[in-house]
């Protein structure tokens, strides 16, 4: 079987509230490998650079000063059709359009912070993982 990666983040508020155990056993139940994982928190460049190609829309002052606030869990993961897989397991973008199930439906309290990451590209995967990973923190 031919697997690939996809990146993750579980954001500040899915550590306020306590919910790393929670949506980690959703992620492990969906079948995915944890290739790399930590704790960590991003600066406000970090964040300036990680979301550069949205610098542009209205909501990007917000969403630097969200993903900045407090810890977030990275984490790189591995399964068949991971990317794809990955974005259906956590939902859409607006909780409130996410289907019933999925971990943004059961975590995200709002489209402005809605608890989770998923990279949208194989291509976005490896540059996100290379962001916060170095080689050898990968497994
Ligand atoms: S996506 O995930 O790329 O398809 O979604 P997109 O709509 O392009 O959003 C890009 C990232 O910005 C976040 N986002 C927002 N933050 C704050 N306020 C509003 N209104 C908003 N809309 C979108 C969204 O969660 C994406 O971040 P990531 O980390 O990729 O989920």
């Amino acid at each position: 079987m031919t697997t690939n990666r996809t990146f993750t983040m579980l954001k500040p508020d899915s550590i306020e509230k306590g919910n790393i155990g929670a949506i980690l056993e959703k992620i492990n139940a969906a079948g995915f490998r944890i290739v790399a994982m930590k704790l960590t928190q991003m600066t406000e460049n970090d964040a300036k650079a990680f979301y550069a190609v949205h610098n542009e829309r209205p909501f990007f002052g917000e969403l630097v000063e969200y993903m900045t606030r407090g810890p977030i869990v990275a984490a790189i993961l591995e399964k068949s059709n991971a990317v794809d897989d990955f974005r259906a397991l956590i939902g859409a973008t607006n909780p409130e359009d996410a289907a019933e199930g999925t971990i943004r439906k059961l975590f995200a309290a709002s489209i402005s912070e809605n608890a989770v990451h998923g990279s949208d590209s194989d291509e976005n995967a490896a540059i996100e993982g290379a962001f916060h990973f170095s080689g050898r923190e990968m497994f």
